[in-house]
């Protein structure tokens, strides 16, 4: 896995912090950006988007992803995570399936307070499904 230059990781994290605050959170009042760099160096962003049906509230991890799709980014090469939190948290457990999709890669959490924390996706989801799991004649 490569990892991300000191300024990916400023950019990711500068882009998360924006995006949060643009979170609609009215439920839980945790607000979270995220930010994910695809292959070509373009940024791509999400908030967590709460709904009055609870369930339906949706992860700013996820949005990003969706937003990394959707712009036609080939590949994903890292994810910030920003939450008001300390330490800052990590990525919830559907979201970690989300990121695993697209591989392992770098995963940088982060605070206002300036805390980071640079982990991976397998580190935070070993033995994952993924979609080599599909395959049908693995040994
Ligand atoms: N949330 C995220 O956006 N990402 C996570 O990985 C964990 C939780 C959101 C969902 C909900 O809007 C709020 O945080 C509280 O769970």
């Amino acid at each position: 896995m490569p990892d991300l230059n000191p300024e990916t990781i400023d950019r990711l994290v500068e882009a998360a912090s924006e995006v949060r605050d643009q979170a609609h959170a009215p439920y839980s009042s945790f607000t979270v950006g995220a930010a994910v760099v695809d292959a070509e160096g373009r940024i791509h962003v999400g908030c967590n988007v709460e709904n009055a049906s609870y369930g339906l509230s949706v992860c700013a991890e996820r949005h990003a992803v969706a937003a990394a799709v959707s712009a036609g980014g080939q590949g994903i090469e890292g994810i910030a995570v920003v939450t008001d939190t300390s330490p800052p948290t990590p990525p919830c457990g559907a979201c970690r399936q989300v990121l695993v999709e697209f591989g392992d890669f770098p995963v940088i959490l982060a605070n206002p307070a300036g805390e980071r924390i640079v982990t991976s996706v397998v580190n935070l989801l070993p033995n994952a499904f993924t979609p080599d799991s599909l395959a049908k004649d693995q040994e």
